[in-house]
């Protein structure tokens, strides 16, 4: 995994709608391999705002058989590097890019015949869209069917391409959009996309009908509402994805009064690109991401809150116990895996690697 930032020129801005633009780039011939991708991931950026770094990430909403890179950034009121984007950014500018990463990933198999279903609220579309035009190019006998929410009509993202697809694919793809604050007229389709509209949704759209594969993005209580109705409608557990871009702080109670362990001092041997660096870490310390920083090993992160997995690495040697995982999969967990900017040490020697 390469966790190098690349200067990447910026070669298109586009007002997907009032908050949100999308931003595609040149990538040059020698780093195209670097930035293959798999459709569902993302791109992390590093930028310098009034002197401060900042890392964030971004899901491509291009298809990798487009053979273009663009993601699609909503502004968040306040936000950093999202207003940054939707007000200041240029075509022609540079910015500091990691090749494409993820675990939310949709990998076709041109011979299949299934039906997948999508759900995105949001800017959450742009994984989803990345995976939806994947699915119907690539899977030529599989169909699709895409819940996707918004407050109203003019807050769809992509609307116009979506609509064109729409048309392409009649037969392949069932396009059903559901307003929070629009009245379309067909009370199912007015609300925010909760547990008992997921069951309704499903129940009208999909009775009788094979899920193969379900993604799912948008917000946290959306996101585990969809999970939790797909199990319940018969959806294997495995067959189910999602990404999260942004999850609530963990709220710790003023009165909790369960006994801590005794902390104790570990001590830490990473690997990056073949370098080690040794330091010392108490187990109720800052994270092993944030030592190994300030011990001099420019470790890889963008989000710090366990939602994506730019700061992943293999533990060789010794235990850790993480806050919060919500992106790494069980299969890497169970491989020893762990999210640095979650991590903390478990027992006093450890070896962790970035590299393997
Ligand atoms: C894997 C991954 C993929 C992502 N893909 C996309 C994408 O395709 N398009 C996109 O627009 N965003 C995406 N995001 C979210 C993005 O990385 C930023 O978190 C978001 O743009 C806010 O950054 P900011 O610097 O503008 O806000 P900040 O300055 O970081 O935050 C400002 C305030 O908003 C809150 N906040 C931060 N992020 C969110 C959020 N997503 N929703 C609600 N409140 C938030 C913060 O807690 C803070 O209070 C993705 C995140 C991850 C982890
Ligand atoms: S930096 Fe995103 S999970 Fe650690």
């Amino acid at each position: 995994m390469s966790t190098q930032f690349h200067s990447l020129i910026v070669s298109d801005l586009r007002h997907e709608t009032e908050g949100c633009v999308s931003v595609a780039f040149e990538v040059p011939q020698d780093l195209q391999n670097q930035f293959n991708f798999i459709a569902g991931q993302y791109l992390t950026f590093k930028v310098n705002l009034d002197g401060e770094e900042i890392r964030r990430s971004y899901s491509l909403c291009s298809a990798p058989y487009e053979k273009t890179w663009r993601v699609a950034i909503k502004e968040i009121p306040n936000g950093k590097f999202s207003s940054f984007a939707n007000h200041n950014l240029t075509i022609g500018a540079g910015l500091e890019v990691m090749a494409p990463m993820g675990n939310f990933k949709f990998e076709p198999n041109a011979n299949a015949q299934n039906h997948y279903v999508l759900f995105a609220a949001g800017s959450g579309v742009t994984p989803i869209f990345s995976i939806l035009k994947t699915i119907l190019i690539a899977e030529p006998q599989s169909t699709v069917t895409l819940f996707y929410g918004n407050k109203g009509m003019t807050e769809i993202i992509f609307r116009e391409e979506l609509e064109a697809i729409k048309n392409r694919f009649l037969d392949r793809l069932n396009l059903i959009h559901i307003f929070s604050r629009e009245n379309i007229g067909v009370p199912l389709l007015k609300g925010r996309i909760d547990a008992s509209r997921t069951q309704k949704l499903l129940r009208a759209f999909l009775k009788d009908q094979t899920i193969n594969g379900a993604y799912i993005c948008g917000p946290q209580d959306m996101i585990l509402a969809v999970k939790d109705e797909l199990l319940a409608f018969g959806v294997a557990a495995n067959q189910i994805h999602f990404e999260l871009f942004h999850a609530a702080p963990i709220v710790t109670k003023a009165d909790d009064n369960t006994p801590k362990a005794a902390a104790f001092e570990s001590h830490i041997e990473l690997i990056m690109d073949g370098e080690i660096t040794n330091f010392y870490l108490s187990s109720d310390g800052p994270s092993i991401l944030d030592a190994a920083y300030k011990a001099g090993a420019d470790a890889p992160f963008a989000c710090k809150g366990g939602v994506c997995c730019t700061c992943k690495a293999k533990v060789l040697r010794g235990e850790v116990s993480m806050d919060v995982n919500y992106a790494l999969t069980p299969e890497e967990v169970e491989q020893d895996y762990v999210l640095t900017c979650q991590a903390h040490p478990k027992s006093s020697d450890i070896l962790i690697s970035f590299d393997d």
